[in-house]
């Protein structure tokens, strides 16, 4: 049987959020779909809170705004004490990633017995009572269309996975307009992101033909508006384009996920403490220059699409990349965000001892092979 084949065969589960409101304004219609629940729990953070006023909310409402950027188990148990206090029926994540990912956890954890640690890992999560609304406020992880949450782990630093299909959303709400406000550095780094998500899944050696259509309509979008959104935040159709982006970005982690970038990240978030975007953008040119000699064909396809020179050879792929995140205003240099030569091997490290996501590379990966890759984004 050829891998083609049998990637057709696979079998796989795709899980996406129930309904889906899209568009310029759309969060004015949660408030419509939202009519049916009486006590409301808002998770947010300082600069989304304001958006709630557009959703048009009846009845009991709580804000909870004191998520940090990437948070940790303290964080997250802060924010289920005061849900328990209130007893909500419906949670809305109105955020990025860092307050979608709460939002998950709340909704099932606030009446449950259960905590945090005792749901880490894939479907150990009991059930849900609580309706769950997501609101994206940042074109990045699209957390919005899964079921994974990551908290940072304090003792250990390192990010904590919680998988659970009680944890995907009954309403998702992509209002590009949400997303004006957000600086361009943000914007940029979680551009990339979203790219990432698509391209590590797109190139993954579980991919499936059903997310590669995803994840290349996530490419191409990315290469059409990401530079459109840096230049001009308030680009109406470059915000939407790259909402739906991390949209489908986030459609790919589900039943793919990500492979050898995410990997190499996220030891530059637990030891440098760089947001999840920029440590994705930083590493992307030099994962995906690693992984063009095995995957020639469809690093050709992303390259077009990104409207890049077609190099498939592993130099040139990575210098084109690399200028196509550095036009985005990017500083990818590791050593500028603090890293020293010195730290590579322990980076190198625990990136390789991420085998859910190392194991998933198209290209096998040697300790050696990770620290050249540090060495290089130096
Ligand atoms: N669940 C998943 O599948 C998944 C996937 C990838 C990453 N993540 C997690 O998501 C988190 C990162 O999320 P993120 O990249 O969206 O960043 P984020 O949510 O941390 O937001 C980044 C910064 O932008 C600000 N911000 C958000 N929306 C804004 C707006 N509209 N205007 C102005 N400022 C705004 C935030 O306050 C924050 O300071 C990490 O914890 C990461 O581990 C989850
Ligand atoms: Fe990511």
């Amino acid at each position: 049987m050829s891998s083609a084949t049998l990637s057709m065969a696979r079998p796989i589960t795709l899980l996406q959020p129930a309904r889906l409101e899209i568009g310029a304004g759309a969060i004015g219609r949660l408030g419509l779909w939202a009519s049916a629940y009486k006590r409301i729990f808002i998770v947010a953070m300082a600069p989304t809170v304001g958006f709630a006023a557009s959703i048009g909310l009846a009845g009991e409402i709580v804000t909870y705004t004191d998520i940090p950027p990437e948070p940790d188990l303290p964080a997250v148990e802060a924010v289920l004490a005061s849900a328990r206090a209130f007893k909500p029926d419906l949670v809305i994540g109105l955020g990025g990633g860092s307050v979608m990912d709460v939002a998950k956890l709340v909704a099932v954890l606030w009446d449950s017995e259960q905590s945090v640690l005792d749901v880490v890992g894939v479907d150990r999560v009991g059930g849900r009572r609580t309706a769950l609304a997501q609101v994206p406020t940042t074109s990045g992880t699209g957390s919005e269309a899964g079921i994974r949450s990551l908290v940072t782990n304090p003792a250990t630093q390192a990010k904590l996975a919680i998988e659970s299909r009680f944890m995907l959303a009954d309403i998702a709400v992509l209002d590009p307009e949400l997303t004006y406000s957000v600086p361009p550095a943000v914007t940029a780094a979680t551009g990339v992101d979203a790219l990432a998500h698509c391209v590590e899944a797109f190139t993954n050696i579980k991919a499936h033909p059903l997310i590669d259509g995803y994840a290349t309509l996530g490419i191409e979008l990315v290469g059409r508006y990401l530079r459109r959104t840096v230049a001009d935040g308030s680009d109406t159709e470059a915000r939407a384009g790259m909402m739906l982006a991390s949209y489908y970005g986030g459609v790919c982690l589900g039943p793919v996920n990500t492979a050898g970038g995410h990997a190499l990240a996220y030891p530059l978030g637990t030891r440098l403490k760089l947001p999840h975007g920029l440590a994705n953008a930083i590493i992307f040119p030099h994962v995906l220059a690693f992984n063009a000699p095995v995957q020639r064909d469809k690093t050709a396809t992303i390259m077009a699409a990104l409207g890049l020179a077609s190099a498939t050879d592993e130099a040139a792929a990575r210098a084109e990349s690399l200028t196509f995140c550095a036009r985005l205003g990017i500083d990818m240099s590791l050593a500028h965000h603090g890293a020293r030569a010195e730290d590579i091997g322990l980076f190198a490290e625990d990136a390789f001892a991420i085998k859910r996501l190392i194991l998933n590379n198209p290209r096998e990966f040697t300790l050696a092979d990770i620290e050249t890759i540090y060495r290089t984004a130096l």
